[in-house]
């Protein structure tokens, strides 16, 4: 008897905890469907998306996920072997710029084939570091579909400090065919060609909620938790 009137307390006490995580932000994403000055937009199967995710790997470190669907170009690929690579503005790829206090920003690139770089910068085109490496990037080609994917794993400490704002860029082509693209354009007609270190565009991101040290962990352990307090609850009323 004692042990069904304790287990009824115990299931109603469950029922009246606030369920976390219900409307937790778990994703933002957004699509680059602009030139860079916002003079002409791309037809459907040009869109990049750019999503922001709260990953379930994290490396043992807190951090975000970014992951990019873009059309494939087949641009003549970077030299070197995929991982960290200066320069890569060059060749085909999708950029994310992120800006926290003091002008502090950084800017990250991403290529469809393994290539990636991590610049920290604090204020306009004034580079504090150029050599940090992600934590995981990986990238698929689907030539036939004629799109590749990413994904990136992004560390906290590598974010600036403060609230966000950020930008996210498109670059293709060759030579006098480059095509520059944006997510936020820069309406400034002052500007005859991109800069992507503008930063007035920019428009703000909430990422709090994507920086985790490992979503299905915490939430287990959050359960986990909550389970326990409600049992020494239960006992202290019965005992
Ligand atoms: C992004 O573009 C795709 C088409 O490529 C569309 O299905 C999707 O709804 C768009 N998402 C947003 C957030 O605009
Ligand atoms: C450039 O960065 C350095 C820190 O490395 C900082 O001391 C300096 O004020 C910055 N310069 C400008 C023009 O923002
Ligand atoms: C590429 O896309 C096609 C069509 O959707 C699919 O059948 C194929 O498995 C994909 N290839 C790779 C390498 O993902």
């Amino acid at each position: 008897m004692k042990l069904i009137l304790l287990l009824g307390i115990f299931m109603v006490l469950l029922l009246a905890c606030p369920s976390q995580g219900q409307n937790e932000v778990t994703e933002l994403i957004f699509n680059i469907t602009s030139s860079w000055n916002g003079r002409s937009t791309v037809p459907e199967n040009e869109i990049i998306e750019v999503r922001f995710y709260a990953p379930e790997h994290t490396f043992g470190v807190r951090g975000f996920g970014i992951d990019i669907k873009a059309p494939f170009y087949d641009d003549p690929a970077p030299s070197g072997n995929p991982g960290r690579f200066d320069g890569l503005w060059d060749y085909e790829v999708v950029e994310v710029f992120i800006l926290g206090n003091d002008d502090k920003y950084v800017e990250l690139e991403f290529g469809p084939h393994g290539h990636y770089l991590v610049y920290q910068l604090e204020g306009y085109r004034n580079t504090t570091s150029t050599t940090q490496e992600l934590h995981g990037y990986s990238t698929v080609i689907n030539k036939t579909e004629k799109v590749w994917h990413a994904r990136a794993f992004i560390a906290e400490d590598q974010l600036p400090e403060g609230d966000h704002s950020f930008n996210a860029y498109a670059i293709h082509g060759v030579g006098k065919d480059r095509v520059y693209m944006a997510l936020y354009p820069n309406l400034d007609e002052s500007y005859t060609s991109p800069d992507f270190h503008v930063l007035e565009p920019f428009e703000p991101i909430d990422l709090t909620g994507l920086i985790t040290s490992g979503a299905l962990d915490s939430v287990a352990t959050n359960h986990w938790v909550q389970f326990s307090l409600l049992f020494l609850l239960a006992c202290k009323i019965f005992a």
